[in-house]
C-alpha cells in the first residue's frame, strides 16, 4: 500500500507522515526531499536555476518514479504537486494506493506560513503579512478543487499530532 499525504503548504504532511509511516512500520519519504537528492539541488535553487516548469516536470516524473516502484510508503507530496500534470488522475488510478487531504484552515495556514516564507519560493517574496494572507486565500480557493479529489479528508485545526494520525489509521485500514 502506498499512502499519499496532499495539501496545501504547512499543512503538516511531513510532520504527520512520519508519524504515520512509523505508526504503520511503512517507509517514509517527502516528494520534495526525493526531488531535491535526486537532482543534487534545492527546491529553491531549482526554481530559480530552472524555473517552475522545469520543477513541475520532474515533480511529474519523481511522482511516477515513486508510484510505480515503492509499497508500504508513506509519501508526503508539494502542496502543489495534486494541482499540476496529470498527477492526481496518476495517483487515483495508481494500485494498492490511498490518498489523504490533510484539511487545514486559512487562518493556521496564515499564522503558520508567515514564519516559515523562506524556504518556499512561491511566496518567499510576499512582503507584508496582509498580501500574504491574500496569496494564501485565492490560492487555496483555486487548489481546493484538486485536493478535494483524495479519497479521503483529515481537518487538522485544533488536534495534535497524535489525534490525527489515530483518525487516518481509522480512515484508511
Ligand atoms: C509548492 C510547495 C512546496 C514545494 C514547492 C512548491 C507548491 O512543498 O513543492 O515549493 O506549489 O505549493 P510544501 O508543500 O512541502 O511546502
Amino acid at each position: 500500500m502506498i499512502l499519499i499525504l496532499i495539501g496545501y503548504m504547512a499543512s503538516g504532511k511531513s510532520t504527520l507522515g512520519r508519524i504515520l509511516a512509523k505508526k504503520l512500520n511503512y517507509e517514509f519519504l517527502d516528494l520534495d526531499d526525493y526531488i531535491e537528492t535526486n537532482e543534487k539541488s534545492t527546491i529553491s535553487d531549482i526554481f530559480k536555476t530552472d524555473g517552475e516548469i522545469y520543477f513541475r516536470k520532474k515533480e511529474t516524473h519523481y511522482l511516477r518514479e515513486l508510484l510505480e516502484s515503492k509499497n508500504n510508503l508513506v509519501l508526503s507530496l508539494g502542496g502543489g504537486t495534486p494541482c499540476y500534470s496529470n498527477n492526481m488522475e496518476l495517483i487515483l488510478s495508481a494500485n494498492h494506493t490511498k490518498s489523504i487531504y490533510l484539511k487545514a484552515s486559512i487562518p493556521t495556514l496564515i499564522t503558520r506560513l508567515k514564519n516559515e516564507k523562506s524556504k518556499r519560493p512561491l511566496i518567499a517574496h510576499i512582503e507584508t503579512d496582509e498580501l500574504l494572507a491574500e496569496f494564501i486565500g485565492k490560492h487555496l480557493f483555486e487548489r481546493s478543487q484538486f485536493y478535494s479529489l483524495a479519497n479521503t479528508t483529515v481537518t487538522t485545526d485544533n488536534k495534535t499530532e497524535s489525534h490525527i494520525v489515530e483518525e487516518l489509521i481509522l480512515q484508511l485500514f
